[in-house]
């Protein structure tokens, strides 16, 4: 391999920087030649590529978001706009391409490594949605992100004797809903992968809640659960009478600088990436599974199906009491 393309493509997620600082400085140490492609597949397809060093990757490490800015491409979708990525590659001399996103990011590469050019996809969303991986790149950042608002809105909630729905992002999946439901002592959550209380039964919680003593309730609901926010708020007020908000809280959960944990897995699985692409790898995914890293034929991985934790769920719900 002699030149290296980076991009991020999808929704972007704190600690995407980590990662392309860590592919442009892995491959300049084996001295090769790196490329960063601004807006995933859209520059690609336009040539909106540029040499990057290692000054251009200085003082990001903490900054949330992504240098290269991020697009959801729909004409890469399409053969006609897959071929005109790998014919861009080729005018640019890429010959191994890091990507950065999500299920449909890799889907992407998986059409490139089919025309020719050698891909490797690195995990990053902040919905933890990807099933060859226990963790994503942005993940912690968003579940602490979000973590913090909620406490700040039990403050207020609590004072006000009230009931808080708090909805969190996840798209299809529950996993930021869950590990906040846990983290933040919720009352109850409400998930897309699990069988929810219905209204009714959320409300009988909450009189029965009341009834214990319980001054406020709190309840997580991801935004791929079947309930609305705003409305189960209003059922819940005008039937028990208990003042409820409803909080949306939206891309927040997807800025703000990197934890610790972001960084450091980032910064590995940019190495990892790196690695596989010398040894000649293509049509790979970077996953950290068990606590190793590894890789998956982005194949194989695309098919692999996410199952939630029972055992989290379980403990969710026995600690909501
Ligand atoms: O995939 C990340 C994510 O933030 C999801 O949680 C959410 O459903 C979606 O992206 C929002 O997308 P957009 O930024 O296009 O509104």
């Amino acid at each position: 391999i002699n030149t290296i393309g980076v991009l991020t493509s999808g929704g972007d997620a704190p600690g995407m920087n980590a990662a392309i600082r860590s592919v442009v400085r892995a491959a300049l140490a084996k001295g090769m030649k790196v490329v960063g492609i601004n807006r995933g597949y859209n520059g690609l397809i336009s040539g909106d590529i540029h040499e990057m060093t290692s000054k251009s990757v200085s003082d990001i490490i903490q900054r949330g978001g992504t240098i290269l800015h991020t697009a959801r491409c729909l004409e890469f979708m399409e053969p006609q706009g897959q071929q005109r990525g790998a014919d861009m590659c080729k005018v640019f001399g890429i010959d191994g391409l890091v990507v950065i996103g999500g299920d449909g990011s890799f889907k992407g590469a998986e059409k490139l490594a089919n025309l020719g050019i050698n891909t490797i996809g690195l995990p990053g969303t902040i919905d933890l949605d990807i099933a060859c991986t226990d963790y994503t790149i942005g993940f912690d950042t968003a579940v602490n992100t979000a973590m913090e608002a909620i406490d700040k809105i039990r403050d207020t909630s609590t004072s006000h004797e009230r009931c808080s729905i708090v909805e969190v992002m996840g798209r299809d999946a529950g996993y930021i809903a869950l590990w906040t439901g846990i983290a933040n002592g919720a009352e109850a959550v409400l998930l897309p992968e699990k069988e929810n209380m219905s209204t009714e039964a959320l409300i009988r919680m909450i009189i029965e809640n009341r009834n214990k003593g319980k001054r406020h309730n709190l309840i997580i609901n991801a935004e791929g659960s079947n309930l609305d926010s705003v409305k189960l708020a209003k059922k819940i007020e005008e039937v028990t009478g208990i003042s409820t908000r409803a909080t949306i809280l939206g891309h927040l959960q997807r800025g703000g600088s990197p934890t610790a944990v972001d960084r450091m897995h980032a910064s590995m699985m940019g190495a990892f990436a790196v690695d596989l692409l010398a040894e000649g790898k293509s049509n790979r995914v970077v996953a950290y599974k068990d606590g190793q890293y590894v890789d998956y034929d982005i194949n194989e991985a695309l098919d692999m199906k996410k199952s939630m934790s029972d055992l989290r769920y379980e403990v969710s719900r026995v600690l909501s009491i």
